[in-house]
């Protein structure tokens, strides 16, 4: 189901679900690549996570309530560093920034990405070391660039004319030389299981590949010499399982690294592969281990390398999703439940598009638990929707939840971790929830619920 502009009352409201959702065998089981690693339905029934009960969470929190397990979120962290040893692992922090995940990363020895001014001073005033941070970005200020200059920032990823003109100008005033990498649009689309290549690149970011922008962009750094240009970046897509995508991407990448070297004799230093591996949000999903797609991704470098007659560079890689979706669910309260005509029965929690918009923005599929009790009645089929004044305002599409859910339950959803704090809203004014981290049985606030006075201070009008 495509979400319809006018909202889900103009879409298949008879819709009985995705052909591969089955009634489970035990509705309270929790499918384990979906969850967070430390989280488990304990004796009682109710969901724990680090072993702290998540009513208590809820009584000591309130709902909603986004609940990241510290030790899962860093553990995804060190399989990305040990699968990718002699390779920068920056973790993209548009999926999800706050000061203590800028902390997380930078123990766990991971470079950041970032992608505006306000990721910028995040990560700055967590302590994380500008040489370790990449900044993105395809409209970035002056004040931004100037700001990650004065930082020190270890790499700007370069995406149009404009922005190359302005830094030079700028490094030339501050006698500075920052290293660069030239964000290039090789052609190729991934998401999820497909990926399409095309001739032509019709988007926003980076330089053509095949119109000869990205070559161009290169050889103007060069020539210039006041950029200090490290290589070439990519970044195909989202929530990829498939690695041809990154095949194809490579080899076209490659080749232009092979033309800037033939036509400039400099071999650049370093390859950006990009993020978009791809997690596990309903048991559809199966993705690859970190070590998997280290193995798969260096063989297709090496073997590119190879073809074009190139040393092998020093690899980066920007995983976002992968290393903080799986590690946070999000915990709601049910408010009513409304069987409809008996065509589908709608658990209304207390929060919806304002914490999670990616149902309703990328038609995405979630997973969803009775988290504080387990039950022996029935699967129902559900959808779980928002109390947003928004016919489609839907958190998880479709799934099976016991058919005693009732008001006062709650509702925990897995997956939440990227893109949907960092893309919340305040949505009829409804105040951002909190992030809860949990590590050792004990809790710990990392971003506080918002206020409606919070809201009001913003109104000065
Ligand atoms: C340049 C770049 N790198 C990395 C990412 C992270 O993607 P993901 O969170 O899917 O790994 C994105 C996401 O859009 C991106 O644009």
């Amino acid at each position: 189901m495509r979400a319809h502009e006018a909202g889900a009352m103009h879409g298949d409201i008879g819709d009985r679900g995705p052909g591969w959702l089955r009634p489970p065998a035990d509705v309270n089981a929790l499918v384990p690549q979906l969850w967070p690693r430390q989280v488990e339905r304990g004796a009682n029934g109710a969901l724990t996570v680090a072993g702290l009960d998540v009513r208590e969470l809820a009584a000591g929190y309130g709902t909603p309530a986004y609940v990241l397990d510290e030790d899962d979120l860093r553990s995804r962290a060190r399989d990305f560093r040990a699968a990718f040893p002699d390779a920068d692992v920056y973790y993209a922090g548009k999926a999800f920034l706050c000061r203590a995940v800028v902390r997380m990363i930078a123990e766990e020895g991971l470079h950041l990405d970032v992608c505006s001014g306000g990721e910028l001073a995040t990560a700055l005033s967590a302590g994380m070391p500008a040489e370790r941070i990449g900044f993105h970005g395809n409209n970035k200020s002056v004040a931004e660039l100037t700001r990650a200059l004065d930082a020190g920032v270890g790499r700007i990823i370069l995406d149009s004319f404009t922005e190359i003109d302005r830094l030079t100008a700028l490094a030339r005033e501050r006698g500075v030389r920052p290293g660069v990498l030239i964000r290039v649009t090789v052609g190729v689309e991934a998401h999820t299981h497909e990926f399409i290549a095309t001739a032509h690149e019709d988007q926003k970011f980076g330089f053509s590949l095949a119109g000869g922008a990205a070559a161009a962009a290169a050889f103007t750094v060069i020539d210039e010499g006041v950029l200090d240009l490290r290589g070439l970046h990519s970044h195909i897509g989202s929530q990829i399982f498939d690695t041809s995508g990154f095949e194809v991407s490579a080899r076209r990448v490659l080749a232009l690294q092979a033309q800037i070297r033939d036509a400039r004799g400099v071999e650049l230093p370093e390859l950006d592969l990009g993020g978009g591996f791809g997690i596990a949000y309903t048991t559809q999903d199966d993705p690859a281990t970190p070590d998997e797609l280290a193995k798969r991704l260096r063989k297709i470098v090496d073997s590119e390398c190879a073809a074009e007659n190139l040393a092998v560079p020093h690899l980066s890689i920007e995983p976002g999703r992968a290393i903080v979706g799986p590690a946070v669910f999000t915990l709601y309260t049910v408010g009513t439940v409304k069987d409809v005509d008996g065509l589908r029965t709608y658990v209304s929690v207390d929060g919806g598009m304002s914490d999670n918009i990616r149902t309703a923005l990328y038609d995405a599929s979630y997973s969803a638990t009775l988290a504080n009790r387990a039950s022996t009645a029935e699967p129902m089929l559900a959808r779980v929707v928002g109390k947003h004044c928004e016919a489609g305002d839907i958190v998880v599409k479709d799934e099976f939840l016991p058919a005693d859910v009732q008001p006062g339950d709650l509702v925990a959803v897995p997956g939440t971790g990227a893109y949907c704090r960092s893309m919340a809203s305040n949505y009829n004014h409804v105040p951002r929830p909190p992030v809860v981290a949990v590590r050792d049985g004990r809790a710990r606030l990392i971003v506080r619920r918002e206020t409606e006075e919070d809201l009001l201070a913003l109104d000065v009008g």
